[in-house]
């Protein structure tokens, strides 16, 4: 995003106040530039006009042909030329003095003075350049006091120190605006950072509920509904495990009263049906078992657990060992549940191996905070109307029925359900190649 629309809410406020801090600023300095420029002219204008007066006065006092050498001696200040002439440089036909010249300078001044001091005649005219103005001063024996006053142009930056000062001053307040601002929008990218965290993993810490009243009212809503979140699983969790349980009972005492059963073959048929009812409530009570564990997440390398999963999965099943192969990095650190996690890879692995043939991991480092994991095999693959169903509880595609090595039906969902917790996913694609692909993503 660009500079002058930033998306960040500290990015928004800082702009907005120093777009005002500038502002203020600007307006301060303006105003005292204005004040600063009006009392330099008020000062200059009765500087220049003391000092004409007092040059006129000198040259009262000074007989005519010694005139020209005092008027050389005279220091006069910048804007103020006089010389002594026989003639007014002023004439009476020349356009008129600038007005504020007129009002500053307060030539009637000269005509108010005691009778010896004021001159024979007065002519005033404005100059060749606007701002300048001419007054001719006649004395009573012979020549003129010629005088040219320009007023220097106003200087409102005239101390170097208060410029430096100004800048300093706007520096600082711009450095604590910045300050404040990211101090005070800290508490929303905290509660971000926790909704993250919670969305990996519901028993992540708690936010803590201090601050100013209104982030601690925040934090300790958020803390409740991950409260809440962290009790519904709890009790669906609970749920599934008393049902499992209680289903245990009945299931037995049908054991037994199937084997009273005289027919042969109804009999073999029931106890095979109700065997495989048991191992479907072990592998439920099992999951919810593992699940209310609630295994702390902690740091885990990844291409480590990848590469025991796939160990593991080759000691159990030896002569399928040179079709396991391993792709990606050495280490990768990402925090996760490491039985968990372990769990959800062996059941993608197992699958692999049992309806595919051959697994091959593909682990991915993170891109776009994105760790991918594939897990590859060569096998039929899955029908595509089927790619999602699979991943429903006890759900087994016919071709899978009656193999020995068929599970339970709840690797996939199982598989899902640990890698959701952890803020990613897992989904199945046939391989334009042949085989299937069970593609799993995780937060970095
Ligand atoms: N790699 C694969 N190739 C072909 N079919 C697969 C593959 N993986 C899973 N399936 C199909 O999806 C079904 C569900 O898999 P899932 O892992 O959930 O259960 P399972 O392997 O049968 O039992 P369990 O994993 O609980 O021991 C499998 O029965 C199988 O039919
Ligand atoms: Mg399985």
């Amino acid at each position: 995003m660009s500079l002058f629309s930033p998306r960040s809410l500290a990015g928004r406020t800082a702009l907005v106040l120093l777009v005002g801090l500038v502002l203020v600023q600007v307006a301060g300095l303006t105003i005292h530039a204005l004040d600063r420029v009006d009392l330099q002219r008020l000062q200059m204008a009765r500087e220049l006009s003391q000092r004409s007066f007092a040059v006129w006065r000198a040259m009262l006092m000074t007989p005519p042909e010694r005139r020209h050498l005092v008027l050389a001696d005279l220091d006069l200040p910048p804007g103020l030329r006089a010389s002594y002439d026989e003639d007014p440089i002023a004439r009476p036909g020349f356009p008129p003095p600038p007005p504020p010249l007129i009002r500053l300078f307060r030539v009637e001044n000269m005509m108010s003075a005691p009778l010896r001091l004021r001159p024979r005649e007065v002519i005033i005219a404005g100059g060749s350049r606007p701002g300048v103005m001419l007054a001719s001063l006649r004395f009573a024996d012979i020549g003129w006091l010629n005088l040219r006053v320009e007023m220097p142009p106003p200087r409102p930056w005239h101390s170097e120190t208060f410029l430096i000062a100004f800048v300093l001053m706007t520096l600082a307040a711009a450095a604590l605006t910045l300050w404040a601002v990211r101090r005070l929008t800290r508490p929303v990218r905290d509660l971000a950072a926790a909704a993250d965290r919670l969305g990996r993993d519901v028993n992540a810490p708690p936010l803590p509920e201090n601050g100013p009243y209104e982030v601690a009212t925040a934090a300790r809503a958020f803390n409740t509904m991950a409260e809440r979140i962290r009790r519904f699983v709890g009790d669906r969790t609970q749920m599934v495990a008393a049902i499992g349980h209680d289903l245990k009972t009945p299931i037995t005492r049908l054991k037994l009263r199937a084997e009273l059963l005289d027919d042969d073959e109804q009999r073999t048929k029931i106890l095979a049906d109700l065997e495989e009812m048991e191992a479907m409530i072990g592998a439920t009570l099992a999951f919810a078992r593992d699940e209310a564990a609630a295994e702390p997440s902690v740091p885990l390398d990844l291409a480590a657990l990848c590469r025991t999963v796939l160990d593991e999965a080759a000691d159990a099943r030896p002569d399928f060992t040179d079709r396991i192969a391993y792709e990606g990095p050495e280490h990768l650190t990402l925090r996760a549940r490491p039985v968990a996690m372990k769990r959800a890879l062996a059941n993608l692995v197992g699958n692999a191996l049992s309806y595919g043939g051959s697994a091959k991991l593909i682990l991915e480092p993170a891109n776009a905070g994105v760790v991918r994991i594939a897990v590859e095999d060569d096998g039929p693959g899955v029908p595509p109307s089927e790619l999602e169903s699979v991943f429903q509880p006890f759900r087994r595609l016919e071709s899978s029925r009656n193999r020995e090595t068929g599970g339970t039906g709840l690797g996939l969902p199982i598989a899902r359900n640990i890698l959701r917790a952890h803020g990613g996913d897992v989904v199945l694609r046939n391989r334009p190649e042949g085989g299937l692909a069970a593609l799993v993503t995780l937060p970095a």
